[in-house]
Parts: structure tokens; sequence; C-alpha cells
């Protein structure tokens, strides 16, 4: 560790990197951001230049190399994240990962194999862990506050889809997008999801269905422990970004709304109204983001277990590869029929 600051490289400066790069650079005043690297030198100069970022390094491999950075932030495209873990791992850096990290299991156990062998942390990126509506949901749960759970919703809509670049890269709906889903229904219900059912379609664009994805899906999921569950996506709600749950117990249930910028009612003869929920991650998660990093900062300064593990990366895979799986072949799929 140099000194009591962290000191920290971010690889990719896209959507992702720059909200992380500004947490770092404007939230916690315990990192250093020392440099930063993207394919696309101009998109990483205009980060660095905001967040005043001192090097805009040529490659990862500069960064994973460079002494005097303690941990990296990889945030480039999952495809790339197993071979930078690795690099990282091997140079002994501290690993903050986007999620999720691979689109395959056997990839996912050599990334955490060499995270093993290394004794390096590492921290996935399931940020709505953090988000305060979705602790007290689980602080609910956790404390019997609302009895036995019985049965869990989750509605997760974004408000537009991404470009269709991305969506070919992206590994698909449940691996992109679900799989924050997936890791936030086991945080709930504190239990894992035993087999899943997926019903599925293409209803907002065509461009995704022939770019061999789905852009509305339902998603059943039973645990365990019994809990019944329902994950509810699709990449357009026109009236923004559409992020609820809801727990029902045996003793009660506690069920979380969307944040909205602010708390006024308009109300006319016509009727009574609010402003449009906050529009998408960027704004309705900005919190979280903070306090991931935060976490991950305190766990590496204090050399201890991150609070989301490479396995707590690994099982939403797994989910993720049922889901599309039961889609497919129309069927329940337990999830021990899903192997690398
Ligand atoms: N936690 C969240 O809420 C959240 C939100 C968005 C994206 N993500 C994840 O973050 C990752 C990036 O997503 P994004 O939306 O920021 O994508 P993006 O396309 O906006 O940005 C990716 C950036 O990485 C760069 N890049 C590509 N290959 C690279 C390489 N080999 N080395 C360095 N840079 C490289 C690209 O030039 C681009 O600037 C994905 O894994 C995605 O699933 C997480």
């Amino acid at each position: 560790m140099n000194g009591k600051k962290l000191h920290c490289g971010i690889i990719g400066a896209g959507r992702i990197g720059r909200v992380h790069a500004e947490t770092l650079a404007f939230r916690l005043p315990e990192s250093q951001l020392l440099a930063i690297a993207d394919l696309n030198r101009e998109a990483a100069q205009a980060v660095a230049a905001r967040c005043n970022i001192p090097k805009v390094a040529a490659s990862p491999t500069e960064i994973i190399a460079d002494p005097e950075i303690d941990a990296v932030l990889i945030c480039s495209p999952t495809a790339t994240h197993v071979d930078l873990i690795v690099q990282a791992a091997q140079a002994g850096k501290h690993i903050f990962c986007e999620k999720p990290i691979a689109f395959s299991l056997q990839k996912i156990d050599d990334a955490l194999a060499a995270v093993n062998t290394a004794g390096v942390l590492l921290q996935i990126g399931f940020n709505r862990r953090f988000d305060a509506n979705f602790v007290r949901v689980r602080q609910a749960v956790a404390s019997g506050e609302i009895g036995v759970p019985n049965l869990l919703h989750i509605v997760s809509r974004d408000p537009a889809p991404p470009p269709l670049s991305y969506i070919r890269s992206s590994g698909g709906i449940f691996l992109d997008m679900t799989i924050h889903d997936f890791d936030m229904a086991r945080f709930l219900v504190g239990d894992e999801v035993e087999e899943i059912y997926t019903a599925g379609g293409v209803m907002v664009d065509p461009a995704i269905g022939e770019a061999g994805d789905l852009d509305t899906a339902l998603v059943v999921l039973r645990f365990r422990n019994g809990v019944i569950g329902t994950i509810d996506n699709s990449r357009k709600a026109v009236y923004g970004y559409d992020q609820r749950v809801e727990v029902f117990g045996s003793k009660g249930k506690i069920a979380t709304e969307n944040v909205y910028p602010n708390q006024a009612t308009i109300s006319t003869c016509k009727s009574v109204s609010t402003d449009l929920p906050l529009n998408f991650f960027m704004e309705r998660y900005t919190e979280s983001f903070v306090l991931e990093l935060q976490a991950f900062i305190q766990a590496v300064i204090e050399q201890r277990p991150t609070p989301v593990s490479g396995m707590d990366g690994r099982i939403p895979v797994v989910m993720a590869l049922a889901a599309r799986k039961s889609f497919d072949e129309h069927r329940p799929v337990r999830l021990e029929e899903i192997s690398a």
C-alpha cells in the first residue's frame, strides 16, 4: 500500500468507467486515481481531463505493470475481463471488476483460480446491493420483520435499449441485464436458487431479435428454501428506469418504489402527477456506486474479504445460462444442469 490512499488505475473509459472515475476523483478522498487506459485514447483523455487523472496509459498492460498502482478497476467490455483479471492478479494488484466476470464458467473459473493463487482481493460490480432501498429490504428479510419470506418480485426495466453494437457483444439480456436481478434475488432472499423458468420475447425492437437476443423476459425462480420469485425485465419502459422490488412474507411485506428527482406532485382539474423517475443507472444508482467502491477500498486497506466475492460473480452467470436454456428449451431448468 502506498501510504494511506489507495492508488488505482482504470481500464475502460466508457459508460461505467466514467462513472467510477468520477466517483474516485470527486467522492472518495481515500483513493487516488493514477492512470486510465482505453482502446479509444480520446475517450480515456476526456475522462482523464475531467477527473484530473495524471496519466493516460497506452494500454491496460501499462496500468497493470505500474508499481505505483495498488488496485485496478476493470470497466472494459465483458469479453476482456478474464484476461485482465488474470494479468492483474499475477501482477499482485487488487481487482474491482464489472459484471459479469465472463460469459463462460470455464473462463470464470480460470480467473478465480488466478485470483486465489495470487492472494489478491477481488470485488464484482454488483452495485445494487449498496442501494439504500434494497439494503432496507434485505434487513427486513434477514431480521424476520416480515416473517418467513414466501414471494419475491423484482421489476427491472431500462428506459431504452443500448446501441445494437453493445447488444451484440453483451452476452444477451440475461448475462448483461438480468444478471443484476439474479444477484439481487440471492442478496434479498439470502439463499440460493435451484430452478429457473423463463418466458421471453422480442417486443421492443426486432433488430434485437435479429441479433439473437431478447428484449423482454419474465423469469420465475425457485429457491432452495421454498421462496418463489419473479424477475420482470424490459429493455424499454417509456416512463423511465423502473426499478422496484417487493418481498411478501408470513408477517407482512416490504416494497420499494422508484426514485424521483423531486417530491413534488402537480395537481390540476384533470390529474395529479409527478415528474418521471430518475432516468437511468448513472442517476438512479449514483450513491450505490460510491458505496460499492468505498467498500472495496476499505476491504483492500484493511485486507479483509470484499463484500461481493468472485463466487458472488459466478453464481448469477450460472443463473443467466439456466434462464437462456429454459427459454430455448421451453422448460424449467435446474441450476445443477449448468456446467462449465
Ligand atoms: N454495474 C453496472 O451498473 C454497469 C453498467 C454498465 C455497464 N456495466 C459493465 O461494464 C462493462 C463495460 O460496459 P460499458 O457500458 O461501460 O461499455 P462501453 O462500451 O460504454 O465502454 C467500454 C469501453 O471499453 C473500451 N475498451 C474496449 N476494449 C478494451 C480493452 N481491451 N482495453 C481497454 N479498453 C477497452 C472501449 O473503447 C469503451 O470505451 C461491461 O462488462 C458491462 O456489463 C456495468
